[in-house]
């Protein structure tokens, strides 16, 4: 049993945790929830040694933890799956799986490397990972990645294994791989923390959920005592709402963006579609199904082989990301942050007005109007509830639910004329979630502004969209035209979609 007594965690400026009690046992899938900045990953750090100081103390099997490091950790007998993807892009597979264990595999100072990669192959296969050990991780799709992750902390065989928002870019069918892998686990006798903000998840996985909401500890139950609302209401302190946002006008003969018969071999297969002015035009698939792909080759970030793009009735090629923001309005909020939306170690500030600063430059000085920065930042900041000490702080210390949100507002503050944006909820909090969506909404509905909206989430694409593309394999299944967004046709839409991805 893992138990902790009183932890307190404070950072310049945030008192992150504050007197968490919680304990945790073996054979049991226990799930920690709150909002972004709760202090779920905190605590998932202090446990697994990552943050040596803190107040409180750790105990395991009657023993009080003193660790100094992760490696502290796992000699120990706990392991972690991070939040953030942390893949050493040079190595390989095998490698990036054995890193924290190469002792392991070391006889008279030389490493076997033979039975590392074996080893590690193991592990690979049972992730479901369909790759050599000796391949280069670097290259390698955001889900590979976690999934690599994945197989580094199993690979520990530790009793206790943290998992910090192990599926956020794994598809359903690698989730539920991961968890029938889990409930092994678990049957085994092992301790299993597990964090996520998909509560399907936690309905499906755990036994017992646990809620802090700002650092402290608000409420612990059996998942069989618990629903939905209940677990919102403790996350957020109030229910969510999540309703119906009425009926879309986009202006039908106003295409703002067409593509005709684009294609990029292995991304794009002869595409064509319209994007009219002030609609919400919904890309959904899994992930790998080809959206991401299209959306990279219309900001310019990738070459098409042929095909033709319009801007507004022009012929254009779009050569970079900033080509597409500044000469023709497009904007792209990615899916993947911490490697293209953001500059870490920038402050918040600076990295949402990064978009706007050739808006603000005075004139003849070129200087940048910090008050004209402040006027346009702080209320983005305000509104999306970003959970900072102060605009100055820096990204890379922000919870990762809070990073996501910079990402998203930077686009929002650049004021685009389309925006393409990209699975814009993953890890982010419910109360969060709504939010963004009220933003994207309004961003059509009362702007004018026509969006491009990526997304595996099948009820956030069914209350935005009112067209839906389906994507398999880099090829268009099929349109859904004229949806009207009621909740009471969602069954029906949802057969259609499956049927379309058969
Ligand atoms: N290194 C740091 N320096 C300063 N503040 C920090 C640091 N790490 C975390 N914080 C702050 O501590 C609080 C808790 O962050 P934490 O990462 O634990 O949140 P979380 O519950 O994991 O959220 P999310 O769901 O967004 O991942 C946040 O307000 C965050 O900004
Ligand atoms: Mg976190």
């Amino acid at each position: 049993m893992l138990i902790l007594k009183n932890i307190t965690k404070t950072f310049p400026g945030t008192k992150a945790l504050d007197d968490v009690c919680l304990s945790f046992q073996n054979g049991e899938i226990h799930a920690l929830l709150g909002e972004n900045g709760a202090g779920k990953s905190t605590l998932i750090n202090i446990i697994c040694g990552i943050y040596p100081n803190y107040e409180g103390t750790v105990i395991l099997d009657d023993k009080v933890l003193k660790l100094r490091s992760y490696q502290d950790a796992l000699e120990t007998g706990i392991s972690i799956v991070n939040q953030e993807i942390q893949t050493i892009p040079d190595s390989t597979v095998a490698e990036n799986i054995m890193l924290d264990k190469l002792e392991r595999f070391q006889k008279w100072g030389r490493l076997n490397w033979k039975e590392l990669n074996n080893k590690a192959l193991e592990y690979i296969k049972m992730v479901h990972l369909d790759l050599e050990p000796g391949v280069k991780v670097g290259p390698l799709s955001t889900a590979q990645k976690q999934l690599i992750q994945i197989a580094k902390a199993l690979a520990s065989e530790t009793p206790v294994l943290l998992l910090d928002e192990p599926t956020s870019a794994l598809t359903e069918h690698e989730t539920a791989t991961l968890f029938t892998l889990l409930r092994e686990l678990r049957e085994k006798g092992k301790n299993l923390i597990f964090v996520s903000h998909k509560l399907d998840e936690i309905f499906a996985l755990c036994d017992k959920v646990s809620v802090i909401r700002d650092g402290r500890w608000i409420g612990t139950d059996k998942i069989q005592n618990l629903d939905r609302e209940g677990i919102i209401k403790m996350m957020i302190g109030r229910e969510t709402s999540d309703e119906y946002l009425g009926v879309l006008e986009p202006d039908r003969d106003t295409v703002v963006l067409e593509v005709k018969d684009l294609f990029l071999k292995n991304k794009v297969n002869h595409t064509s579609f319209q994007l009219k002015k002030g609609e919400i035009l919904g890309f959904y698939g899994l992930v790998g199904s080809g959206r991401t792909e299209l959306a990279k080759v219309l900001i310019g970030e990738d070459r098409y082989q042929s095909g033709e793009v319009f801007v507004n009735g022009e012929k254009v090629i779009i050569r970079s990301m900033s080509e597409a923001l500044k000469k023709y309005g497009i904007g792209y909020v990615s899916e993947n942050r911490k490697e293209e939306g953001l500059i870490l170690d920038f402050s918040v500030e600076t990295n949402i007005g990064l978009t706007i600063w050739d808006k603000i430059r005075g004139k003849i000085s070129r200087k940048i109007s910090r008050t004209k920065e402040d006027k346009i930042v702080l209320p983005l900041i305000d509104r999306l509830k970003i959970k900072i000490a102060s605009p100055q702080q820096e990204v890379s210390s922000l919870s990762g639910g809070n990073q996501q949100k910079v990402s998203i507002g930077k686009w929002l503050a650049a004021d685009c004329d389309i925006l393409i944006v990209d699975e814009p909820t993953i890890g982010v909090d419910i109360g969060a979630k709504e939010y963004i969506h009220d933003l994207i909404w309004d961003l059509a509905k009362n702007k004018g502004k026509s969006i491009i909206l990526i997304s595996s989430d099948l009820p956030e694409m069914l209350k935005l969209s009112r067209r839906i593309m389906v994507f398999q394999n880099q090829n268009i299944m099929g349109t859904l035209d004229d949806l009207t967004g009621e909740p009471k046709n969602n069954d029906e839409v949802s057969l259609k979609i499956g049927g379309l991805m058969i």
